[in-house]
């Protein structure tokens, strides 16, 4: 079995200690956890949050490989959906974290989509003021996204993802097989960052996506999808160790998208939908300006709709909409930093009073 390797080297940017961990990717990766996540465990042993259903399909593979290599642990079972990234939920697996015995050295291994990589992230971060986290994202969007970038956060009563902090993995563990349970409208979700990260720096994968005939029609390429996904985000976050804020590219498509999102309410309509139509929205208001190429916004339609992703912005969204594009955090004070395409495969970031942006996130026709 191949197994690749890539390396990402956060730096300070994010208020941490320079170290650099790195993402393994391979299919049938997970029956090899137990060695791959034994450096990181010196004392053979970790404890290991889990979705329910990444569980239930998955978990036994892990576990054997666990025991394989002689690490003792124990599950801590997630019911599945955002509803689990609660402070109740966080505090039940801290209780947990401390009946195991677990020490500053003892390592969580997050094992699900978003929900839990964002949670028991937030939960190493937190407990014994910060232990180590192993990501092995089981679903498209945890694997191109979410896993890598060191972000963890919990949901408040006040709004999504307002309380969390930046803990770097201590290393990633990519297996595209597991997502061979994927049900197609999850599936489709996470071709939402993958379109992103094609649009803003690869052309080639973007050709790729756009010849594809559907979503489905990419399950057997995707470990090479997950692969040149990965290296764009490690390649983006590395570079901003040198504090360019050339991470910011990677919310290409997101101030419409965030806001769309909440106007629907969460869950109205899943992140990477509202993130493709706020890319094809942007794009399409860029290049009315003459901010990037004539036949751009056209060329990442053609792709959004080639993966099944959604292209227009719903209707009735109205003052919701204006009223969460306003509230956005990405902002800071009166300026805002748009993402836009200056053709397929290249952006650039162009910050500038948020009265001159309005044009740029207009959603009317
Ligand atoms: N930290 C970050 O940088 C970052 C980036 C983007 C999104 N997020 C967060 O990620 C979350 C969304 O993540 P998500 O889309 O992975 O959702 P999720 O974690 O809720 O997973 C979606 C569903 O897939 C199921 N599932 C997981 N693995 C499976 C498998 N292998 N086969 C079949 N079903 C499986 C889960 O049970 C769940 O019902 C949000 O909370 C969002 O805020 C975080
Ligand atoms: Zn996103």
């Amino acid at each position: 079995m191949a197994m690749r390797r890539l390396s990402v080297n956060p730096g300070t940017a994010a208020g941490k200690a320079p170290a650099s961990y790195s993402i393994l990717i391979g299919k049938g990766l997970v029956d090899q956890a137990g060695s791959l996540v034994l450096p990181c465990a010196p004392n053979r042993k970790a404890a290991v949050v889990a979705d329910g259903t990444a569980w239930s399909l998955h978990g036994e593979r892990l576990g054997t490989s666990l025991d394989g290599a002689g690490i003792a642990w124990r599950v801590i079972v997630v019911p599945p959906g955002e509803g689990s990234k609660t402070i109740v939920r966080l505090a039940a697996i801290w209780d947990e974290l401390a009946d195991f015995g677990m020490t500053r050295t003892d390592p969580v291994i997050a094992f699900g989509g978003g929900v839990v990589g964002d949670l028991a992230g937030f939960a190493a971060a937190t407990y014994l003021r910060g232990i180590p986290v192993i990501q092995v994202p089981t679903t498209l969007l945890a694997q191109v996204d979410s896993s890598v970038g060191g972000k963890t956060a919990i949901d408040i009563s006040r709004g999504k993802n307002l309380a969390g902090a930046f803990h770097q993995p201590s290393a990633v563990i990519v297996d595209p097989g597991l997502l061979d349970t994927l049900p197609t409208e999850l599936w489709i979700d996470g071709f939402g960052e993958i379109v992103k990260h094609a649009a803003i720096r690869d052309r080639e994968l973007f050709e790729t996506l756009a010849a594809a005939k559907g979503p489905e029609s990419l399950r057997d390429g995707i470990e090479d999808i997950v692969y040149r996904n990965l290296a764009i985000k490690a390649d983006v976050i590395s570079r901003d160790e040198r504090e360019s804020g050339e991470r910011m590219i990677l919310n290409f498509g997101h101030t419409i998208g965030h806001a769309v999102e909440a106007a629907l309410g969460y869950g109205g309509l899943s992140h990477g939908r509202c993130v493709a139509i706020g890319m094809a929205a942007i794009t399409r208001n860029s290049e009315a300006l003459g901010a990037t190429e004539p036949g751009t916004a056209e060329a990442l339609v053609g792709a959004l709709r080639a993966v099944g992703l959604p292209d227009a912005i719903p209707a009735g969204l109205g003052a919701g909409f204006d009223s969460a594009l306003a509230l956005d955090k990405k902002g800071s004070g009166q300026s805002i930093t748009l993402v836009l395409l200056t053709r397929i495969g290249e952006c650039r970031l162009v910050k500038m009073p948020r009265t001159e942006a309005a044009p740029y996130l207009r959603i009317g026709r």
